[in-house]
């Protein structure tokens, strides 16, 4: 008999939260990866808008239109059976006007078939968050550290670490937890930080690079599988070397053709 999968929700996260069980994140583009990645029992997916850096090969997350992330959504839906499939809304395609972030994100959900979307920022889109609930979609936040701010912070450095900005962090949480999010992301800032916000909020927290007293972590899958060798900060665990790994693989097989070692006599019709 074939084994019912238990699909995640943002109820079972919550449920997570509740017992005190860590939920595990990672981003996702593509189908073939989402598919591993899901057969090996992940949370949630991210289908991040850092697909502008590791699939564009762009400096900023800013570039990527909607049509790119529902692209790369769309690819992973078709993936998975099992875990939550969230989508960032991509720049520009949600500040300021909430009727645009409403028709954003259901043209995410409609046409990607994914189960929820992200936003960066706290009171400054309140609006836009509400809109997007009130039409029966789930919200992650973001804060902290929030890329698509960059050229206002001007640097990727630890965020919030004067008493200001981890004061509008705390009440931004508060905010984001009280108009109807599921959950947040706290993206770079003090441990001791991140931990008071999961112990004030109920919804989970989950943290990149914000310690390990939140409710779950997130990574970029190709940083924390070693695809490049150039992006080392401190919250970075690799898992694995894939440059180096692939890079040998391809040589061995330019070698092969070369050599006329490749196909050999059984490697042919
Ligand atoms: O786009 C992304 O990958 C993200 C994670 C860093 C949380 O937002």
């Amino acid at each position: 008999m074939k084994k019912e999968i238990k699909k995640v929700t943002t109820n079972v996260l919550l449920k997570m939260k509740q017992k005190g069980e860590k939920i595990s994140m990672l981003t996702a583009y593509d189908y073939t990866t989402a598919k591993i990645l899901d057969h090996a029992g992940i949370d949630v997916l991210l289908v991040g808008d850092s697909a502008s850096n590791v699939m564009a090969g762009h400096e900023t997350t800013l570039p990527i239109t909607l049509d790119q992330m529902i692209y790369h959504a769309s690819s992973v839906v078709r993936a998975v059976n099992r875990a939550l499939i969230v989508v960032d809304l991509p720049f520009g395609s949600y500040q300021g006007n909430s009727k645009e972030a409403l028709n954003s994100a259901i043209r995410i959900m409609k046409e990607s078939g994914a189960h929820a979307v992200k936003l960066e920022g706290g009171k400054e889109i309140k609006e836009s968050v509400e809109r997007i609930l009130s039409a029966g979609i789930p919200v992650m936040g973001h804060l902290g550290l929030t890329p698509q701010s960059i050229y206002k912070f001007g640097t990727y450095e630890v965020r919030a670490r004067e008493k200001a900005e981890a004061e509008r962090i705390l009440s931004d949480s508060e905010l984001l937890e009280k108009i109807g999010c599921f959950a947040i992301v706290l993206e770079k800032i003090p441990a001791k930080l991140a931990t008071q916000v999961a112990k004030n909020i109920s919804i989970p927290v989950i943290g990149i690079g914000a310690g390990s007293g939140v409710d779950g972590q997130v990574l970029v899958l190709h940083d924390m599988l070693g695809f490049n060798h150039e992006f080392n900060p401190r919250f970075l665990r690799r898992y694995l070397n894939l440059y180096d790994d692939i890079k040998g693989a391809v040589q061995k097989y330019i070698k092969d053709v070369k050599s006329q070692d490749f196909p050999n006599a059984k490697e042919q019709y």
